[in-house]
């Protein structure tokens, strides 16, 4: 059996119903929108983000949901899209779950439009039903995401990134909404425990895998659905330049600098900056920094009483530096 069919077993049934549910909650009376909103939820993602959430409800609940984790995990999800519909307009990305990004069929005009039209139904649903604990959760990792989003273009712009600063982007842009659903996962079961906090720490872990294994399918030429070798087009500094940026020679520092600033649109160029950080190391650098914020994350729920959700957190701790895509 597929891993990520193992990982679902404990949350099959919740899964289905969230899917119901996800896909009622984006409708609108705009016959466009729901045009967009459609093509959209047709070609789902992963949905790790909804897995994170019931696995760990259940986990600390005896295997029990309620109505406040499954509105938790469509604003979760419902965000999520929000940010890569942006995010492909922001990167000039024409790709997005194997098949055209938003903004690549509808232009940038409308891809930002419904971005801001998903956003606003996810925090919607939390307000209408009350969650305000979850609300809290999810609108930190709101502003964190934006933040971290500016961040990263302030870095690109200026070309000084340091490998602290990219920790804090990817927390920011990723971590944070991966810690959230973790979070928000506990909370909707157990507000006041300090799980909550546990479970926060733990998905901000398992994010910042979870970017750097993303950024490390740019350096590659497998088919992940979405187009590989555009950090550096786009002027995106990660890990594995970083690491080589920080122990190469000054005139190789030189000359990456100047291919990434001057010739990131010279597609043999840039093939060869991608070479060059490989034949440095730089992959396996970022590999083992990948594997040691699993190991962490890992480490966090050892103090857990054994059940098939605590399992299969740990599949999916593990998934996220293993996938294939
Ligand atoms: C992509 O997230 C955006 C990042 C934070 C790297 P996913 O890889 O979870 O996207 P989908 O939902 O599976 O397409
Ligand atoms: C993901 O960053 C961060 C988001 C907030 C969407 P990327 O730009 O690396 O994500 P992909 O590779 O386009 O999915
Ligand atoms: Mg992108
Ligand atoms: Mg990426």
């Amino acid at each position: 059996m597929k891993t990520t069919a193992i990982i679902k077993q404990p949350i099959e049934d919740e899964m289905e119903l969230f899917e119901s549910k996800f896909r009622d909650s984006m409708t609108s009376k705009v016959a466009l929108l729901n045009r967009i909103t459609h093509y959209i939820v047709n070609r789902k993602g992963k949905q790790m983000r909804p897995m994170f959430v019931f696995l760990t409800a259940k986990m600390l609940n005896n295997g029990e949901v309620n109505e406040r984790t499954y509105r938790g995990a469509s604003v979760i999800e419902l965000i999520h899209t929000a940010t890569l519909v942006h995010d492909d307009v922001v990167d000039e990305s024409n790709k997005r779950r194997g098949f055209f990004s938003v903004n690549a069929l509808w232009k940038n005009k409308i891809a930002v439009l419904v971005g801001d039209y998903l956003l606003s139904k996810g925090l919607l649903l939390s307000i209408d039903n009350g969650d305000f604990d979850l609300l809290r959760i999810i609108s930190v990792a709101v502003r964190e995401m934006s933040e971290g989003e500016l961040l990263q273009i302030e870095k690109a712009r200026r070309l000084d990134i340091t490998e602290a600063i990219y920790y804090d982007i990817i927390r920011q842009k990723t971590a944070t909404l991966i810690a959230a659903c973790c979070s928000l996962g506990a909370c909707s079961v157990q507000p006041d425990s300090a799980d909550v906090e546990t479970f926060r720490k733990f998905g901000e872990l398992c994010g910042m895998a979870f970017q750097i294994k993303d950024d490390l399918f740019d350096y590659g030429d497998t088919k992940i659905g979405k187009p590989t070798g555009i950090d550096i087009k786009e002027q995106k500094m990660t890990l594995p330049l970083i690491h080589v940026l920080n122990i190469c020679s000054k005139e190789e520092k030189k000359w990456i600098i100047n291919s990434i600033k001057n010739h990131n649109r010279n597609k043999k160029r840039v093939k060869e900056v991608i070479a060059f950080i490989k034949d440095r190391g730089g992959l396996d650098y970022a590999v083992e920094k990948m594997l040691l914020y699993r190991n962490e994350a890992l480490k966090l729920l050892e103090g857990y009483p054994p059940s098939v959700y605590k399992s299969s957190l740990e599949l999916m701790v593990n998934y996220v530096v293993d996938r294939k895509k």
